[in-house]
């Protein structure tokens, strides 16, 4: 595959915006509606995010940024949050590129949250060696190291490492 990761900076905001609210249009109609917005995610809660510590990485083709991935060291655990590639770019390994790079970079176990709904995510990340938790279990490390709402933590699930287990 052609292009090249690279991390993102303030200038890339706009596009990671438009890239984010392209590539959510597959969770409408799929996730519950009340967890729907238009658009997905406004350019505030982008920015927040960033300033709460996650750290976008791109990958780039003839110079455009076509799919993003954010990383965040919390605690003891490194989350992998916001997976997005653009709609028209899909199913081309750039997912799983952005993935293999941000799993070298972890420094703790990784574990990554989505919607339960999101058939097609939870199969990338198995695809990829992830487990599937429990609804319990994703409960739980949901309200210790994401900060969602508990609507959200109702309906999305946690994917670990195989092997990782949940510290007592
Ligand atoms: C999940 C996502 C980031 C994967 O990126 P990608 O570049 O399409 O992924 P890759 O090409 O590297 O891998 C494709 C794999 O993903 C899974 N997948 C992707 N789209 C799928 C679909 N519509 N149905 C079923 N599985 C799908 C499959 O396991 C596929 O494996 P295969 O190549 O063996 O068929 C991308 O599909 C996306 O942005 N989706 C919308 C937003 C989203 O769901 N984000 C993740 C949760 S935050």
């Amino acid at each position: 595959m052609t292009g090249m990761i690279r991390k993102c900076e303030d200038d890339d905001i706009p596009v990671m915006l438009e890239i984010i609210n392209d590539a959510a249009r597959a969770f409408q109609g799929v996730i519950p509606g009340d967890c729907w917005s238009e658009p997905y995610m406004p350019r505030d809660e982008l920015l927040a995010e960033i300033e709460d510590g996650v750290e976008f990485w791109g990958h780039e083709e003839a110079g455009q940024l076509i799919g993003i991935m954010g990383i965040q060291g919390v605690g003891e655990v490194t989350l992998i949050r916001h997976a997005y590639v653009r709609t028209s770019r899909r199913n081309r390994g750039v997912g799983s590129r952005l993935l293999k790079e941000l799993r070298r970079m972890a420094s703790g176990p990784i574990l990554m949250g989505t919607w339960i709904d999101a058939v097609w995510a939870i199969a990338f990340y198995e695809k990829h060696g992830f487990r599937r938790l429990t609804g319990a279990q994703s409960a739980r490390l949901l309200r210790r190291y994401w900060k969602i709402s508990d609507r959200q933590v109702k309906n999305s699930v946690v994917l670990a490492e195989r092997g990782w287990r949940e510290p007592d």
